[in-house]
């Protein structure tokens, strides 16, 4: 059993994790892998046919990307995938999720498919299925095809035909031999950063745009998960991620603070899942999402749901919400985690393991909530640079222990949950962020390409053998 870093704060092993366990209290049928994400990892972002996507083109814009940095390389995935994929082998991580980039398939996101990008994802989903290791694709992790972009993007309602278009080509290639699909990842983050906030790509900020990209996502996500159905044989698995965060108020005793925690958690936490389970739009709770109803055509609520059977719920922190007299029409802010005084990652996210357990028990309380997977989960910490090949990271493997148990928590109190991905297999490209933020459990040097397991990687690799208890 590893021991307990001292130096850490407490924070990083809550008392509710459980005090030891393993491998085996999960049982043989839990799913255990590692997450990426084509734009943050693949680089060859103009090579073999493919087109631009809204993220070539939004880290060219000055002061969009920390330090001017742009994924054009990013990890090499393309070209190195096959080394890498060895590397899972060796680690014994047995699923691994990736997202396809649109814009290889069809490089105009309409119109005739690039067969040079398809045969690579095909490579790819072989080279896992060769070495054992069972392929997680998403459909889309955030590359829109820069030409859909002109033609208006995630605020064109037509964007709905186009995606489930593309999902049909990528279903019929890959379908015989991808099992577990994902339609699409953390709309909500997306959706708010690309279109209300102009933090990510498209770089948008307008309230009508982010309303209208909301419905249509919502949309997407549902009639993705038809195409797929359609187009897939039976058994395969469909699923799609939402972005979540476990919700506290500032002030508890403060009635203002828990309406502002209700709006919060309906446009953080609720906005996509919901309608997908055919509860509709969390408007009651966040009176701004009646301005949807402008985007609605008759005959839209009855697309809005489809039977997923998996929810992929990715948590990385909680948030402390306080009202706000001035955010308009959400009256709320959050409280971040560096004013509070507790430790926080380099994305300024509180350290807060239980958050996951948390969110967990929130997704499954839906009455008719399918079985759950955390796709992702992980924190960044800033790595000293390997020495002999190995990379001390105490305060990432911690995490990582804490929010394992903390699945097997929320397991054990009855909750439908069926396997976790860490975030991320590799260090990579932290969107706005650039790559100062390192998620890997393997760092990448980003200008030798060399990778070195970090502890926390090699801790992963005895937890899955079953040599390593944590607690
Ligand atoms: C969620 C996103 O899906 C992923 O792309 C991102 O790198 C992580 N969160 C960390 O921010």
């Amino acid at each position: 059993m590893p021991e307990r870093d001292a130096a850490l704060p407490a924070a990083f092993f809550p008392s509710t994790t459980p005090v030891q366990f393993s491998r085996a209290d999960f049982g043989p049928d839990f799913r255990w892998g590692v997450s990426a994400a084509a734009y943050q990892t693949e680089g060859a972002w103009n090579l073999d046919g493919k087109g631009p996507s809204i993220w070539d083109e939004f880290v060219r814009r000055p002061g969009k990307i920390r330090r001017r940095e742009t994924a054009n390389v990013a990890c090499d995935f393309y070209h190195r995938w096959p080394q890498d994929v060895d590397l899972l082998q060796e680690l014994g991580i047995p699923d691994f999720r990736f997202s396809v980039a649109w814009s290889r398939v069809q490089p105009q996101g309409t119109g005739p498919v690039n067969a040079a990008g398809l045969d690579f994802y095909e490579r790819l989903v072989d080279g896992c299925l060769e070495r054992g290791i069972t392929p997680w694709l998403t459909l889309y992790h955030w590359d829109l095809p820069a030409e859909l972009q002109r033609r208006g993007g995630w605020a064109h309602r037509d964007v709905v035909g186009w995606f489930t278009d593309y999902a049909q080509h990528v279903a019929a290639r890959l379908g015989d031999r991808v099992t577990n699909w994902m339609v699409l990842n953390e709309p909500m983050v997306f959706v708010g950063a690309g279109q209300l906030l102009g933090l990510h790509a498209p770089g948008r900020r307008s309230l009508g745009g982010f309303l209208a990209s909301v419905h249509h996502a919502t949309l997407a996500q549902a009639e993705g998960g038809r195409a797929l159905r359609a187009a897939l044989p039976a058994g395969a698995q469909i699923g799609t991620t939402f972005s979540c965060s476990y919700l506290t108020p500032w002030r508890p005793e403060s009635g203002r603070d828990a309406r502002a925690l209700r709006r919060a958690d309906a446009l953080l936490n609720r906005l996509f899942v919901e309608p997908a389970l055919g509860l509709g739009y969390p408007s009651a709770d966040l009176p701004v999402l009646r301005w949807l109803d402008r985007y609605i055509r008759p005959g839209d609520e009855a697309r809005l749901p489809f039977a997923f059977d998996f929810l992929g719920v990715q948590n990385y922190t909680r948030e402390v919400v306080r009202f706000s007299p001035y955010v308009p029409l959400a009256w709320a802010t959050l409280v971040g985690a560096k004013l509070r005084g507790v430790p926080y990652t380099q994305m300024g996210w509180e350290v807060y393991p239980e958050s996951l357990y948390h969110m967990l028990r929130q997704f499954a309380a839906y009455p008719n909530a399918p079985r759950l997977i955390v796709t992702e989960n992980g924190a960044a910490f800033p790595d000293p640079t390997p020495q002999l090949g190995c990379l001390a990271d105490p305060e990432r493997q911690a995490f990582l222990q804490a929010c394992i148990g903390q699945v097997l928590r929320a397991k054990r109190e009855g909750i439908a949950v069926d396997g976790y991905f860490a975030w991320s297999f590799t260090d990579n490209f932290e969107w706005a962020e650039g790559y100062e933020p390192r998620f890997g459990l393997v760092s990448v040097d980003f200008e030798s390409q060399q990778r070195t397991v970090k502890d926390s990687g090699r801790w992963y690799q005895q937890f899955l053998a079953g040599k390593a208890a944590a607690g």
